[in-house]
């Protein structure tokens, strides 16, 4: 039965071609059943020789008219001018193009002709980093790098921005030195070593340092790919969030990237002469631990020898360890978080600073978290090198000003009823309840400036959290909560009473034998103390305004992505 259909709805030249310029199509076969649209596609289709029907709104199908006719025989006759012309344009096109190739074949088999020799007559040339190359100038230099922009300026001046790390150099290569194989077939991201002289660039001229390496030879050391395999069709702004970071060691080398994590080593440098200057000392507690400290839903589990063990949550419990032996310390150590949230400030392995104190007061710990945080800005804000950086990614950026806001958690609650931020659900957050994320960064957001947050519900909070002595609800707790991000710290002063601490083990259903050591601290010697923990990528986030952490972690790792 469908065979007879097909066969029926097909026309042959002479026939009779139906035209419905509203319900046809030019797909169709032109059959009563299924009219074209175009008189132009019944005579190209057909010919001269059908006999063209077109439908009218009451009358059926009627045989075109006369200037209808006419009129579609002249459109047929411009269209196929038009594919001709196309067609030439075409074939033209196709033979510059070989003959272009052939060109540059050519070309490519006489630069193999070239080759480059260093003028043994010259001054030897000196290595040096692009760091130095201001102090540099005017001797003869030699620089390895990648190339990081590469601009050819006719047939006999290329230019090409060289990166090492270090800084980036600006080099000419005139002549000669344009023409051999490897300067024509120059990619992006090809390491190579030029040497020649650095000159101050004329006024009016801009290069980084304001000057320029006139090279007088070069030498290729790795050739990076062209194509579809070329650094910038991988590398773009346009390309898919996920895709970039499977090609995460390619973006690294971007300026804004290589930017984030010569600031972030600066700020982690910061962290340090801080601790130091307030005479903190550094440790370097374990990641394989067999206890948890905030909560057995986020531990990623593993099988170690065939114990069981935990990646760490945080090194706290180790660092309150330390306390007698060694007085106030701190350590900068990943910790592994398995929370399956794909927000943007949640990772599953982060650079974890945590800091842990003696003798000290709620009051004095604050004080002293603030001092860290402040402290740890001003060092870097001070630094002009890591200052342009911060400038460079966060342009509005002013360090806060002090003393940050302190608000306690009840009146957090009031805040966000009294500004009208709800749960999901329109009702009100109440006292007792965990205040998530979302609200939290909106009251950041509106407060839009740094917060400690204080005195959270003891049944919201870890174990170990020490109880306020005239209200025992809630705790000696502090987050910190900075605009855009929300919070970057959480501390709090530590149960120091061996009885409580015991309690606190059996409500939270911890088995305390694990943690004999870690309770042993307030046997041998209680002390008041306190601590805190603060996300690097966090931080980060906040003071170089980037969206998420994923950007202020060298290779991030969530749910999902634990390559490259
Ligand atoms: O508030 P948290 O869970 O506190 C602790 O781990 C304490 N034991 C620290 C201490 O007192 N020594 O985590 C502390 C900070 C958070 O404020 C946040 O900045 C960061 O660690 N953090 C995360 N950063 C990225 N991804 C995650 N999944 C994070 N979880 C916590």
């Amino acid at each position: 039965m469908a065979e007879v259909t097909e066969a029926a709805s097909k026309l042959s030249l002479g026939e009779t071609v139906y035209i419905d310029e509203v319900g046809g199509s030019d797909d169709n076969s032109g059959v009563e059943s299924s009219p074209l649209k175009t008189a132009i596609k019944a005579l190209e289709k057909f010919g001269d020789n059908a006999k063209i029907l077109v439908k009218k709104d009451d009358e059926g199908f009627k045989d075109i008219s006369g200037a209808a006719l006419k009129k579609a025989k002249k459109g047929l006759e411009l269209q196929q001018k038009k594919l001709k012309k196309q067609q030439e344009q075409l074939e033209k096109q196709a033979s510059q193009d070989k003959e272009k190739a052939e060109e540059h074949a050519k070309m490519l088999e006489r630069a193999k002709a070239v080759v480059l020799k260093e003028d043994a007559s010259l001054p030897k040339a000196e290595q040096i980093k692009i760091r130095d190359s201001v102090a540099s100038r005017g001797k003869r230099v030699k620089v390895s790098g990648w190339v990081h922009r590469l601009r050819v300026q006719g047939k006999d001046m290329m230019f090409a921005v060289l990166r090492d790390g270090s800084g980036y150099l600006q080099c000419v290569l005139t002549g000669n030195l344009c023409h051999s194989y490897d300067a024509i077939t120059l990619t992006i991201e090809s390491t190579i070593t030029v040497y020649g002289i650095i000159h101050p660039l004329p006024e009016g001229k801009t290069a980084p340092d304001n000057h320029e390496l006139v090279v007088d030879y070069w030498e290729l050391v790795g050739k990076a790919p062209e194509g579809e395999e070329a650094f910038n069709s991988k590398v773009s702004s346009e390309a898919d969030p996920s895709y970039l970071l499977d090609n995460r060691h390619l973006v690294l080398r971007t300026e804004t990237y290589a930017s984030i994590f010569r600031a972030r080593a600066k700020v982690i440098k910061a962290f340090r002469d801080h601790y130091e200057s307030r005479g903190y000392t550094e440790v370097t507690p374990p990641c394989m631990v067999q206890t948890q400290v905030e909560g057995g839903s986020t531990l990623f589990e593993f099988n170690y020898y065939g114990e069981n063990a935990y990646l760490t949550q945080s090194s706290q419990l180790y660092l309150e360890t330390c306390l007698p032996a060694l007085g106030d310390v701190f350590c900068l150590a990943e910790s592994y978080r398995a929370e399956k949230s794909h927000t943007r400030r949640h990772l599953s392995e982060y650079s974890h600073l945590e800091a842990e104190m003696a003798f000290v007061s709620f009051d004095q710990f604050l004080e002293r978290l603030e001092d860290m945080i402040c402290d740890t800005i001003d060092r870097v804000w001070a630094d002009a090198p890591t200052r342009e950086l911060i400038e460079q990614l966060n342009p509005t950026f002013q360090p806060p000003s002090r003393p940050f806001m302190r608000m306690k958690y009840a009146d957090a609650i009031t805040y966000l009823k009294e500004h009208d931020i709800k749960k999901e659900d329109g009702s009100y957050y109440q006292f007792g309840e965990d205040i998530p994320e979302a609200p939290e960064r909106a009251m950041t957001d509106q407060i839009n400036r740094p917060i400690f947050l204080t005195h959270f519900p003891a049944h919201i909070k870890a174990f170990y959290m020490q109880r306020c002595p005239d209200d025992r609800e809630v705790t000696e707790s502090v987050d910190v909560l900075m605009p855009g991000v929300g919070e970057i710290v959480g501390g709090s002063m530590r149960m120091d009473n061996l009885d409580e601490l015991v309690a606190a083990y059996k409500k939270e259903g911890i088995d305390p034998t694990p943690y004999y050591w870690y309770t042993d601290q307030r046997k041998y010697g209680t002390s008041p103390h306190g601590g805190y923990g603060l996300g690097v990528e966090r931080f980060l986030a906040w003071l170089l305004n980037r969206y998420t952490v994923r950007d202020t972690s060298l290779y991030p790792r969530y749910p999902g992505r634990c390559a490259p």
